[in-house]
């Protein structure tokens, strides 16, 4: 709904990763000035159609209208991007469900880079629904030491300092410097800001990149990984219809 930047961006992605797949996929385009009521049916239509199996609604919203009550009304087992409150309950309590697509990505990252989690210390910076409380809860789930840090917090650095895992999800350019950084540290950059036209993360990577083992560009690193486990969480979908 509305035309956000960002959101274009995105949601074109992942059309374009529904083509590459052969997934079918339909988006609805919205005017800003889209009522409740207008939203709220094309979400009950998603939800009643038997060959859609996952859906979203691209966030942000314009104000005027009501995303928790827009999220809530997507089916638990069509919740593609898993911010239902029936699946963030369940992952809150480590059960099996749909998980947010970021930080998703990010697990299925580290692992498949081989980085230990178990006894680590994480600090994720950011405590959105989107990114920060579901990737600090999974990092938790892997038996890392978790702390989450956001704009209210006193000396981030000397929190971030003490990070093996360093996850930045603020949403400001070039925020995490190289001082704040621990010598070795894992570096997973969240952060999609538009600085003169260009996209940068929330870290300084140029500097950033001499002191860390392992660190995630922007744009080409975490936002790949976002799209693929959209696509993943479509796919758990499906195959809970067709068994
Ligand atoms: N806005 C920013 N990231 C996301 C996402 O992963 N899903 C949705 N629906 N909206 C977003």
């Amino acid at each position: 709904v509305g035309d956000d930047p960002a959101s274009q961006l995105y949601v074109g992605n992942k059309e374009k990763a529904c083509n590459r797949l052969g997934v079918f996929s339909k988006t609805v385009r919205m005017p800003e000035n889209t009522t409740q009521k207008e939203l709220e049916k094309e979400i009950a239509r998603a939800n009643a159609d038997p060959a859609i199996h996952g859906l979203l609604v691209q966030m942000p919203l314009p104000k005027h209208l009501d995303s928790a009550r827009a999220l809530e009304l997507i089916l638990p087992e069509k919740d593609a991007d898993g911010f239902h409150n029936v699946n963030t309950g369940k992952l809150l309590r480590g059960e099996p469900a749909a998980v947010a697509c970021t930080p998703r990505g990010v697990m299925y990252m580290l692992k498949s880079a081989g980085i230990e989690i178990a006894g680590k210390d994480a600090v994720v910076v950011g405590r959105s629904n989107i990114v920060g409380k579901p990737m600090a809860i999974l990092l938790m789930h892997a038996n890392a030491t978790v702390t989450i840090c956001h704009s209210r917090t006193k000396d981030l650095a000397a929190h971030t300092r003490r990070a093996d895992i360093l996850v930045a999800a603020i949403g400001k350019p070039k925020f995490i410097t190289a001082d704040m950084v621990k010598d070795g540290a894992v570096v997973i950059d969240v952060g999609m800001n538009r600085v003169d036209g260009k996209f940068c993360g929330d870290v300084d990577f140029e500097n950033v990149k001499e002191k860390a083992s392992y660190i995630t560009p922007v744009p080409g690193g975490v936002g790949r990984m976002t799209i693929a486990m959209l696509m993943t969480n479509t796919v758990d979908a499906a195959e809970k219809v067709f068994g």
